[in-house]
Formats: structure tokens, sequence, C-alpha cells
């Protein structure tokens, strides 16, 4: 079923409101994953949640409890539940979001102050942090919302809402919330929910619009080298003690090979090898390695295949070494011995991985790596948060609505795309609810989610709005 043709020309008619609104969420610096941005993620929730109130959806703020992050108690940030519409003849819809961001300093390269949006008039950009990560696609279902309301029409099917603030940071807590609501029945927010849409992913380059139908899960760890009882003179006491970074080095290259094979034994192996049918899928896509080198600045793919460098994002697990707390690490040449250092880094994973099945492969590794050093230094392996891989079936009617809503919008047929990224949640909503859940994006390949300059186009942001709303239309009148 088509939308209505008021409610696409409500959404063009309103571009600057609903860009006003953008600039009004992104200068919210609600960064989740920074203790002393605390309050801006609870301002975040506020603001939300006033929005979502003032466009007709009864909201409920729900207390997700405290979590230690270096070393601070700290509350967590509150889940948004919503609801619209109870008609038993409408399909039920539920859309998650987050609302909580990525850091963001101008120091780290930015042209523009991050948390102000700014719209670049030459490029259609409209520049800052969480424009396309994830408050571009949130404030695309309120635009949704506001035109339904002003215009008088009522929305194609019921909608429930659930936003978090902790999604950059492990979503802590909300899985439980989840899994709570649903053992309520009736009287459970989700009850009554046909499918899930989340709209927090890209398409894979600046052209072609695409569904997603794969997430990778995620383990991250933290593994601690320590030893002397304060940070030491190199030239006092080097060569005369064990080093911690010197240890925390020779461990940490031992992960991952150079052209990205994971070395702990039994995690590259846990993964079946693509057959020729399945290389085909990646073959057809609208993704090439001159795409892959534009979108990293420069040309450094592993491989000159674009299926072999396709299938490393979406169907290989891949191992990231991230950083070291602890190293001396400003300008000038201090030479300190550091006392205590803490490699950072984390493996993307793939079915049939599961944390569960990875984290004892790594600890026992890196336990191993270390005896072999004879060091006198303590070594400790944490690991800070995990997430599993979801994969769902495309073949749903879910999937038939976002496809037919997208060629109606963007009149392109979608990419069918697995992504390298991670979304916990979905997975838990998949299971929990027992419903097929879709990834819907609203940006492009080149948007820089988490990077510099994080931009979405306004035409993505526009016509996104639009692709959601059909989007329920379609679902409204899908077989299902
Ligand atoms: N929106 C991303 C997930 C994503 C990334 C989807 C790339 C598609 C492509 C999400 O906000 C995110 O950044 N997730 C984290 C999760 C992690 C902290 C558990 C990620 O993937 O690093
Ligand atoms: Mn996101
Ligand atoms: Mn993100």
């Amino acid at each position: 079923m088509a939308s209505p043709p008021q409610f696409l020309q409500f959404i063009d008619q309103n571009v600057s409101k609903f860009i006003g609104r953008l600039a009004e969420a992104v200068a919210i610096p609600s960064v989740s994953g920074d203790g002393s941005h605390r309050p801006d993620v609870f301002r975040m929730s506020a603001w939300l949640d006033g929005q979502l109130k003032s466009l007709g959806v009864t909201t409920k703020l729900v207390d997700l409890g405290k979590h230690v992050m270096d070393g601070q108690e700290l509350p967590l940030p509150p889940a948004i539940l919503g609801r619209i519409g109870d008609d038993p003849k409408k399909k039920t819809v539920l859309v998650y979001g987050h609302y909580d961001v990525q850091p963001a300093n101008k120091s780290d390269g930015w042209d523009t102050e991050p948390f102000k949006l700014v719209v670049d008039e030459q490029t259609g950009r409209l520049i800052g942090r969480g424009s396309t990560d994830d408050k571009g696609p949130i404030l695309g279902w309120l635009n949704v919302l506001e035109a339904h309301k002003t215009l008088g029409i009522e929305l194609p099917v019921n909608m429930r809402f659930c936003f978090e603030g902790m999604e950059e940071n492990g979503s802590e807590g909300l899985d439980d919330l989840i899994k709570t609501e649903v053992t309520k029945g009736k009287e459970s927010w989700f009850d009554g929910v046909d499918c899930v849409c989340i709209s927090d992913n890209y398409w894979l380059n600046s052209r072609t619009p695409c569904i997603t139908y794969g997430l990778r899960g995620l383990v991250y760890f933290k593994l601690s080298v320590s030893g002397p009882a304060r940070d030491l003179h190199s030239g006092v006491f080097g060569r005369m003690v064990h080093e911690p970074m010197t240890d925390l080095i020779q461990v940490m290259s031992k992960l991952v090979a150079a052209d990205g094979t994971i070395l702990v034994p039994g995690v590259d192996d846990m993964v079946s090898v693509a057959d020729d049918e399945e290389r085909k899928i990646y073959e057809k896509l609208d993704y090439s390695v001159q795409d892959v080198e534009d979108a990293v600045g420069a040309p450094i793919t592993l491989s000159d295949d674009k299926v072999t460098v396709i299938m490393g994002r979406m169907r290989q697990p891949s191992l990231s070494l991230h950083g070291i707390e602890g190293a001396f690490y400003g300008a000038g040449a201090k030479t300190v011995i550091p006392a205590s250092v803490s490699g950072k880094f984390s493996i993307r994973i793939v079915p049939p991985q599961t944390p569960e099945k990875i984290e004892p492969l790594v600890v026992k590794y890196v336990e191993q790596e270390f005896a072999k050093l004879n060091s006198k230094n303590k070594l400790k392996i944490e690991n800070l948060h995990d997430g599993r891989p979801w994969l769902a079936d495309y073949k749903h009617w879910n999937y038939e609505a976002a496809r037919r809503a997208t060629e109606a919008v963007y009149k392109q047929t979608p990419d069918l795309t697995r992504e390298g990224g991670s979304i916990p949640v979905t997975l838990t909503f998949a299971e929990s609810l027992g419903v097929n859940v879709l990834l819907l994006p609203m940006g492009r390949g080149d948007d820089g989610a988490h990077s510099t300059n994080e931009k979405l186009d306004r035409s993505n942001f526009i016509e996104g709005s639009k692709l959601l709303g059909t989007y329920l239309y379609e679902v409204a009148a899908a077989k299902a």
C-alpha cells in the first residue's frame, strides 16, 4: 500500500523544521562512554521523551539501575518505552533506536564543532555527532509521527518504541529489561508486536539503498600487565626489571596477523567457508574495492578481490587492536617505564560463534603466550562487554515491505546486506519476542559514524523519513 501523497508532501514542506529539531538533538552531547557526560545523556532522554509525548505517544521511562565505569559508580540512562495505537485490526511495529552517541572533540580533527549541527549548503550535508548514528534515524520516526498528527491521518499500524541511551557502551541493562517485559504477557509493552524495525545502519556506498539482515557480534577485552609499584625512570631501572609495556606488546602482537588472520587457535576455524552460491550474493552487491578505498581514504584493502574484501566484513570474524591505557602517548620524549598498562582489543564474531565460545579460547591463549615470556609481572584479562551475532530470514514479509518501501521512495531495488558492526539487542528482540527483525538504514556508507565530521545527507534525512513512513504502510498491507 502506497503512503498517502499528503504525507510525502508534508515531509518535503517541513525540511527546515526537521533540520532544526535535529540541531536540537545534536546539541545535547549524550556521550554514554564518558562519565562526565552522563547528565547530558539524561538530558537527552528527557528531550526525546518530551518530543514523543508532544506527538501523542504514551511513554514510560524505565530506570536501568547503576553501573561501574572506570572505577566510578554511575546511574544508567533510562530506556524509553513508547506506544501509540491499540487497534486490534492493525499490525504492531516495534521501533528501536539509541539516543546516545560516541565521544567527539573538535581537536580530534573535526572541521566544525561536533555538537553544533552545521548545514553545508554546497554539499547538502548535515554535519554533527549523532547526525547519522543514531539521532537522525530516531528523528525520522518523529517526522513520520508529526506528519500524521498534523495532517490528522491515522497511522497505518500500531507503534511501539524502545529507545536506549547506552548502545555505544554495551547496552547495559537493556537485555534484562526486554526479557522481564515479555514475561508480563498482556501487560507487556511489547505485547502483540508483529515485527521489529531498527534504523541504525548505513548503505554500503553513497548510491544504493540497502536492507540489512545480519550483524556481527562482539567480545571486547581488556588485557592488563602490571608489576612495579610506581612508574619508573628507564635510565635507572631499564634492563633491571621486567617492563609491563614490553610484555603487553609481545602478547598483543600474537593476536592477529597483518593479513587479518586471527591467531587465537580455534576462532577462525569455527566459521564455515563460503561456497560458490554464497559468493555470488556478495558478487552482486553494488560495492567495489574502490568504494572501500574512498570510504577509508587510502588504497589499503587486504585484498584486490571484491568478494574477499566484502566477506571480511560481512561473514568473517575480525580482531582489532584499539589502544593501550596507561602508556605514555603525549608529545615529547618522556623516558618512563609505565607501571601498569592495559591493552584493549575486540573480536567481531559471526554465527556459529558466541561470546561464551570465544572468551575461553582467548583467555587460554593469552595466558599461554604470557607464560612463554617468563615474566615476573602480573597479567589480567577481562571481558568488558559482549554481544551475540544476528542473522534474520530475509524472505519474511517484513523484508518484502521494506523492499517495496525502498523502491517506492528511491526508485531503486535495495541491496540485501549483512553488516560488520554490532547492535547486541537485535538478537534479544528476535529471540525474546519471537518475531522478525529488520534493519532499515537512513544514512550512507560514507557518513563517518564514530569518526570526525560525521554527517547525514539532507536528502537521506528527508527521503529516509519518507522511507520509514512508507515502510509502515507496506507493513500494514503485507500478507502476514
Ligand atoms: N550503528 C552502529 C552499528 C553498526 C555499525 C551498524 C556499522 C552497521 C554498520 C552502532 O551504533 C554501534 O556503533 N555499535 C557498536 C556496538 C558495540 C559497542 C557493542 C559497534 O558496532 O561498535
Ligand atoms: Mn548506532
Ligand atoms: Mn555507533
